[in-house]
Formats: C-alpha cells, sequence, structure tokens
C-alpha cells in the first residue's frame, strides 16, 4: 500500500535549517560580548544609542537577505553617505569636473583631518570629511531641499525602501558641527566650494543624518556589488560605469587611517560611520551592513570589524583572492565530426561532414567573459585557426560580456574566416557595440549571429558541403526506389509496395503530423523538406530534425503503436508515399521479405541515429 502522505505534495521532513543563518547566529552570539570601543559622543545624540545594539546583515545581490540580531534598528548612516554622495556627484558633473575637486589618495589620516593639498586645497579623497563637504558641493539642484531630495531619494533606491531625515541627530550635528564648519570655510578659500559653505555644509549634516537600518546597509551595499541595481527592486541608483570609482576610493579610502589593514584582512570596499555603521562590498556577489555603535580609537565599530574579518576569512570574501583559473569558462570544446546541426544528412552528406569536421570548432563559454576569458578563448582559435574555416561562439550560459571583449572579438572577426555568434541575443550590448566597431570597419557583414547552436551548425555544415562542391541536392521528387527504406528491395518488390501506399503531397507550412496524434501510418519523403519540431515553455519552439527526401518520419509511433512525440510540419512543397499501419501489419503475411527489408532499413537509421546521438552527448558532457 503506497505511503500516502509521500505522494500527498505535504511536506516530509522538518525545513532544513539556513546553514548561513546558523552561521550568521553564532558569528553574532560570540562577538556580543564584545566589550570594547566607546558610543561617540562628539555629536550629543549620538551618545543615546546603546551600546548592546548590534545587528549583521548579508544581501545576496540576487536578492537573498540573511539577518540576525539588531537589523531593524534605526542610526543614523554617517559618513557611510559619503561614497553614496560621491556617486551622486560623479553622475552630476562628471568624473572630471569631480577630480578636479577632490582627489582619491588615502590620506592615512583621520576622518575629520583637514588633508588639503597644500598648492590646490583639494581634499585628498572624498571619504574624508573635506572630500565629502566638496561632494556635497557638487550634488545637482535648484536649491538646497532640492539638493537633499536627491540624496535621500538616491539613498532610497540603494535601500529598496523611503529613507527618512533623523532631524534629532541633524539638529546636533549642524549645532555642534564646528570643526567641519571649518573645513568648510577652507574649502570655499581655496575655491573647491564655490557657494556660500553653509550651503554644502547644511546638505553633508544632513546627508550623515539621513535614518538607516543595518539592513539597509547590506542591501545599499548589495546594490553597488550588483553594478548599481537593487536586487530586490531590480531599480538602478547609480550608472553601472561609476560603481568601480565609488568602490575603488572605498577600498583605498573607505576605513581612513585603518585603510591598509583593512585591505589586508578583510580585503572588500568598505565604509564606517560614528554612529556604528559598518557596510562591506563584495563586488558581484553580496552586500554586508554590521552594526554597533562601540567605536575603536579609528572611529570604526569595534564589533563591526571584528564580524568583517570574521566573514572574509570564513568565507574567502577577500576581493583579491586569485580566483580560478579564467580557463574554466570554456565549458566545452568540440568539432562538427562530434556534434551535427538537427539537420538529417544524407550518408553522402554525413561523409563528407564526418571528413571535414574538425574545420568547425564550437566553443560553448559560460560565466563572465572579462579579458582573461576572452584572451584565452582566441588564443584556442588563432592557435587552431590554421586548420579552421569556422569558429561557433556560444554565448548561451555567459552571464555578462565585459566590453574588453568587443574589442578583442571584432579584430577576430575581421582577421577569420567565419566567427559565428549563438544566442547573443542575451547581450544585446555587447552585439550592439561589436556591429557598431565591424560597420565602422566596413565589415557589417561579417557579423553572424544565430538564435540557436543548431542553426549555426546547419549554416557551418552547409559551408563545408559548398566548399566541397557536393553537387546540390536535385530538387525534383526522387523515386520511391531511390528512397532509403526501400534500399535493397528488388525493382518488383518496389513496385509491390508502391501500389500499396498513397502519394501525398502538403504545402508549404502545412502540419503534416501533430504531437499527442494517434499513429495511423509513417512516411517516405520523396519531394521537398519537412521539420520535426517540439513546443519548449514560453511558446518557444526546437527543432529536433530537418529531413530531405529520401528518409522517412513517422515510423517510430508505427512501430511502438505509440502517440505522436512530436510536430512534422512541410517546410516548403512536400510530396510523400504514405505507409498506413494496416499495410504495414498485413505486409507480414502478404510480403513479408519487404516487410524484413523495410524493418531492417528501419532499424538501420535508428542505429545511425542512436550512434550519432551518444557520441553527441558524450562529446557534450564531457
Ligand atoms: O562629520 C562627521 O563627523 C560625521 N557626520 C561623520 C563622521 C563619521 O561617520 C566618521 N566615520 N567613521
Amino acid at each position: 500500500m503506497l505511503n500516502q502522505r509521500l505522494v500527498s505534495g505535504d511536506p516530509i521532513a522538518e525545513r532544513v535549517r539556513c546553514p548561513i543563518g546558523a552561521y550568521l547566529e553564532r558569528l553574532h552570539r560570540k562577538h556580543a560580548g564584545e566589550s570594547g570601543g566607546e558610543v561617540a559622543t562628539y555629536i550629543p545624540e549620538l551618545a543615546k544609542a546603546n551600546p548592546d545594539w548590534f545587528g549583521i546583515c548579508i544581501a545576496t545581490t540576487d536578492g537573498k537577505i540573511y539577518e540576525v540580531g539588531d537589523t531593524r534598528q534605526g542610526f543614523t548612516i554617517q559618513s557611510i553617505s559619503k561614497p553614496f554622495v560621491y556617486g551622486l556627484a560623479l553622475e552630476d558633473v562628471g568624473r572630471d569636473a569631480v577630480l578636479a575637486k577632490i582627489g582619491v589618495e588615502p590620506t592615512g589620516d583621520a576622518f575629520n583631518s583637514i588633508s588639503l593639498a597644500p598648492q590646490t586645497g583639494r581634499p585628498l579623497n572624498p571619504m574624508i570629511n573635506a572630500g565629502a563637504i566638496a561632494a556635497a558641493s557638487l550634488v545637482a539642484g535648484h536649491s538646497a531641499e532640492d539638493r537633499f531630495h536627491r540624496v535621500l531619494s538616491v539613498f532610497s533606491l540603494y535601500a529598496g525602501r523611503a529613507l527618512e531625515l533623523d532631524t534629532a541627530v541633524f539638529e546636533s550635528e549642524s549645532d555642534t558641527g564646528h570643526r567641519n564648519r571649518a573645513i568648510g570655510h577652507m574649502l570655499r578659500n581655496f575655491d573647491i566650494v564655490t557657494g556660500p559653505p553653509e550651503v554644502s555644509l547644511d546638505l553633508y549634516f544632513r546627508q550623515c543624518s539621513i535614518s538607516v537600518d543595518c539592513r539597509d546597509l547590506s542591501l545599499m551595499a548589495a546594490t553597488l556589488a550588483n553594478g548599481g541595481v537593487n536586487p530586490l527592486t531590480g531599480e538602478r541608483a547609480v550608472r553601472h560605469e561609476l560603481v568601480e570609482s565609488v568602490l575603488s576610493v572605498m577600498t583605498t579610502c573607505g576605513m581612513y587611517d585603518y585603510a591598509g589593514e583593512w585591505v589586508y584582512w578583510v580585503g572588500l570596499p568598505a565604509k564606517s560611520g560614528v554612529a556604528g555603521g559598518v557596510l562591506a562590498v563584495l563586488p558581484g556577489q553580496l552586500g554586508i551592513g554590521v552594526f554597533s555603535p562601540p567605536l575603536d580609537a579609528r572611529g570604526n565599530s569595534v564589533r563591526g570589524v571584528a564580524v568583517c574579518k570574521e566573514l572574509s576569512r570564513e568565507f574567502n570574501l577577500h576581493c583579491l583572492r586569485v580566483p580560478r583559473s579564467a580557463r574554466s569558462a570554456v565549458r566545452a570544446e568540440y568539432s562538427l565530426t562530434a556534434v551535427s546541426s538537427k539537420r538529417r544528412r544524407t550518408e553522402r552528406e554525413r561523409g563528407l561532414l564526418d571528413t571535414l569536421g574538425e574545420q568547425v570548432r564550437i566553443y560553448d563559454l559560460q560565466g563572465d567573459l572579462v579579458f582573461a576569458v576572452i584572451e584565452a578563448v582566441v588564443r584556442r582559435i588563432v592557435d587552431a585557426s590554421s586548420q579552421l574555416h569556422c569558429a561557433i561562439l556560444d554565448l548561451q550560459r555567459v552571464t555578462d560580456i565585459d566590453d574588453s571583449a568587443v574589442t578583442i572579438l571584432a579584430e577576430l572577426v575581421l582577421g577569420f574566416g567565419a566567427i559565428l555568434f549563438v544566442d547573443a541575443g542575451n547581450h544585446p550590448r555587447f552585439l550592439r557595440r561589436l556591429e557598431e566597431r565591424l560597420a565602422a570597419a566596413q565589415h557589417h557583414e561579417r557579423l553572424r549571429v544565430f538564435r540557436d547552436r543548431d542553426a549555426a551548425l546547419e549554416w557551418c555544415e552547409n559551408q563545408l558541403l559548398a566548399r566541397a562542391e557536393l553537387e546540390p541536392r536535385p530538387t525534383d521528387p526522387i523515386a520511391l526506389a531511390d528512397h532509403g527504406l526501400c534500399r535493397g528491395l528488388s525493382p518488383e518488390s518496389v513496385a509491390a509496395l508502391e501500389s500499396m501506399l498513397t502519394r501525398e503531397t502538403f504545402a508549404a507550412g502545412e502540419l503534416i503530423i501533430r504531437r499527442g496524434e494517434a499513429a495511423d501510418r509513417m512516411y517516405l519523403l520523396v519531394g521537398g523538406e519537412v521539420s520535426v519540431i517540439v513546443p519548449l515553455p514560453a511558446g518557444r519552439l526546437m527543432r529536433l530534425s530537418t529531413l530531405s527526401p529520401g528518409m522517412a518520419f513517422g515510423e517510430l509511433a508505427v512501430i511502438d503503436r505509440g502517440r505522436r512525440t512530436a510536430d512534422v510540419r512541410a517546410d516548403g512543397r512536400v510530396e510523400c508515399y504514405a505507409l498506413s499501419t494496416e499495410v504495414f501489419d498485413r505486409l507480414a503475411e502478404t510480403h513479408p521479405a519487404i516487410k524484413m527489408q523495410l524493418l531492417q532499413n528501419l532499424l538501420r537509421n535508428v542505429s545511425q541515429m542512436l550512434t550519432r546521438l551518444n557520441h553527441e552527448v558524450t562529446t557534450l558532457v564531457m
């Protein structure tokens, strides 16, 4: 008796406890007892913070969030605001204008050091208060309100929710921000800040007083890790190409006079704030947010630094960790002798393709195509080029294509016989840029893009057959005697068989066999071509094979009395002989020799198909 509970779909066991959640709970317990550090008091409102508050949050670039502890406890973002306003300044006035006002050199000094370049008064980087005040002065807007509104809405895009100003902290900071005011006036003195310094200072105090929680920090970090797009909302907070500039200054300057040790031990672009937040980014993978008010002598959260050190060590998050060799991006490489298109070939064509197939190589790529990967692929093609006529680059499993690939591949396409791209539809930016490059070189015609590998393989097969000057297939219908199923039959037997068959013609596009129908005949194709097609999810269709005169279809369902497993559609005008199931059955009594020969020919077809399939499967899974 079948255990109904097993097939009922009800839970068959307790849901497994999330290992990362469990690990974070252990990490939290371990550091919760940490007693070092002091809550910041130089901004009086901050002194009210509870030193025991402690939260850890990790957000992945595909939107999964792991959190433990006080992750929803609000606090002010403080200096963690600086990289985001720096990104906004880059967006608003452009890289050159920002670099003219703010450097990118670490100072090795504290966050509130008056580190200005002696001649120009240019703050050394945007992570120290001087640089941050200068960056605030570059934010576009018609008024102070408008500028702050822009900062708040961009921060909210990063956090994926509407953030607000903590007025009490803002006022507390504004009332006591004398050192920052001094810095502001120094900057005005050097024309780094061109308007009244109070305006930029006000925006700076407000940006520092935006209220966030630990979960927000992890999402803001994950948005940077995700190239500027919030993993939960899908909204873009900053242009993709500016993220690397933001992460660069976070890496070199984000932790001030602790930056060197931080990169050494943790190795993640990061930023800390005096309210106890620490934000860290693992590009392409995740964002970390930690909140704990007690600070060390450098103004960084004690528990925050300890947690990030441990996470980095435990999960190998160091961003300078040497990734596995880029060579692994070539998932598989094989030739046209190992795989073939779905177009069923005559034995003569098959023989030629088996001989010439090595002149075509298929490179099945995966992951991110960065410089080192493309360099490796192109070197393989160049090394093999003396033997190659075509190379197919299959991009189906490619997740991202770096712009450097456009330069290299454009050169390859211009210099090599035929480079074919499969599935580039997933990479519109890459395709557009490659098109532009080839058009600029007046060789737009060299861009060959195919929706699927099958179409690319067929194109290459046709190329090889055309180069082998194989006489084109006759367009007129072939005689029944020349049909593959009639091989070995005497002319008399062919005539006898013909008398039992019905001749059928189909118009272009006509459905000859419908999937799921009961099978009542097989077809001997003598004129035109048909394609065997199955429907895929989302309305897509997949071609299983294309048949030409001399081949048969619908035979398998006739033999196993099953239902049709695929649609068969006429690609053009088609002529066939139909052999009904009754006639086929009756042949055993009426013409056993014909039946035997037909079965033998059918079996040979099936074994040839299986041999090819085994060969292909072995190649593709290897
Ligand atoms: O300007 C200040 O002093 C504060 N609003 C921000 C300082 C800060 O967060 C330093 N970070 N560790």
